[in-house]
């Protein structure tokens, strides 16, 4: 009922909703509508109740509401089910139970925080209560299986268009997926594959982006090389406009056929620089050449052979 209510203001955000509607239409009590309005104001949604008029939408707390993100995305009929929690292990192990009950895509998990967020490489990805956006999304793609780590620069460009739309920071890719802004890690994202090469299979795209955080909101360890869109810019980020946009650039690229991997490459400063490749336990130094149609990273070893890493971490070299 409550996501009802703020669903109906949002609708009429510079006008009045009556209590009179409120209640047609839910089929609650005046006194059960009056309830819900006071206990969303207890969790800071600002109504103001104007007599004949009805509620009015003043201003919404910075929480991850469902209604809100629904409100706010364009592709409702793609993205059929939003779902908003307030704590969960992880959203990509939430969606992989829904995948053994056959979901169909187009279902997005969010959280307020995970108790055991997963980060690639098997790291743990810190998720801090009321300042993220930690979020799933579940997808069918009709690709090949061995197609689908492209998936994963579909989500570098959707996240980073959408911080550029909503925030106006531009960020920067760093091969394959991770976001960043003056060196500092933004974003992380995890892909997942559920299923076999020849079934159908799964595709769960996690993402983590450091939204609202406070320097001391991060883990002493990485307090140095991450930061947030808020550290950024100095605002505050509205997180569910932040979200739905996330889900309106992705199903752009994703379902709209608009990725391009010139664009990735405009937006990737791994090119060009000397590099550390990362892989199954062993470093070797490279200089990075090219990102193939793929998604691969096309390098030059420093014996001069030229080889695709399809799979790892880089890091990027300075250059003293
Ligand atoms: C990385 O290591 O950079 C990837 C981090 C991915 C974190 C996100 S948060 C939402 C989703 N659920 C998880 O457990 N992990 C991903």
């Amino acid at each position: 009922m409550k996501d009802y209510i703020i669903k109906r203001l949002l609708d009429n955000v510079d006008g009045y909703v009556s209590g009179e509607e409120l209640c047609e239409h839910s089929g609650v009590t005046r006194s059960a509508v009056w309830k819900y309005i006071s206990s969303l104001r207890d969790e800071g949604f600002e109504i103001e109740a104007v007599a004949g008029k009805g509620y009015t939408l003043k201003n919404i707390p910075d929480v991850l509401c469902q209604a809100a993100i629904e409100h706010y995305t364009q592709n409702s009929d793609f993205w059929k089910k939003i779902i908003v929690l307030n704590m969960v292990d992880s959203t990509n192990l939430y969606l992989r139970s829904l995948c053994n009950l056959r979901a169909s895509e187009g279902t997005a998990v969010f959280a307020a925080c995970q108790t055991d967020g997963r980060g690639r490489r098997g790291r743990v990805w810190h998720s801090p209560d009321s300042d993220g956006i930690y979020m799933s999304m579940l997808l069918t793609p009709d690709m090949p299986y061995g197609e689908v780590p492209i998936m994963s620069l579909y989500a570098a460009v959707a996240v980073r268009n959408a911080i550029n739309d909503v925030c106006g920071l531009p960020c920067d890719i760093k091969w394959p997926n991770d976001l960043q802004s003056n060196g500092k890690k933004l974003c992380g994202i995890l892909c997942e594959v559920i299923g076999e090469v020849n079934n159908d299979f799964y595709c769960i795209v996690g993402i983590g982006i450091n939204a609202n955080h406070k320097k001391r909101s991060f883990e002493k360890d990485i307090r140095d090389i991450a930061t947030s869109v808020m550290l950024e810019t100095g605002q505050k980020v509205d997180r569910c406009r932040l979200a739905a946009s996330v889900l309106d650039n992705f199903y752009k690229l994703y379902k709209g056929g608009s990725f391009s991997i010139d664009e990735y490459k405009k937006h990737c400063i791994t090119l060009n620089k000397d590099i550390t490749v990362i892989r199954g336990g062993t470093e070797f130094n490279a200089y990075a050449l090219d990102i193939t149609p793929d998604g691969g990273l096309l390098v030059k070893t420093d014996d001069g052979n030229i080889t695709e890493v399809k799979s790892g971490e880089v890091s990027v070299r300075n250059r003293i």
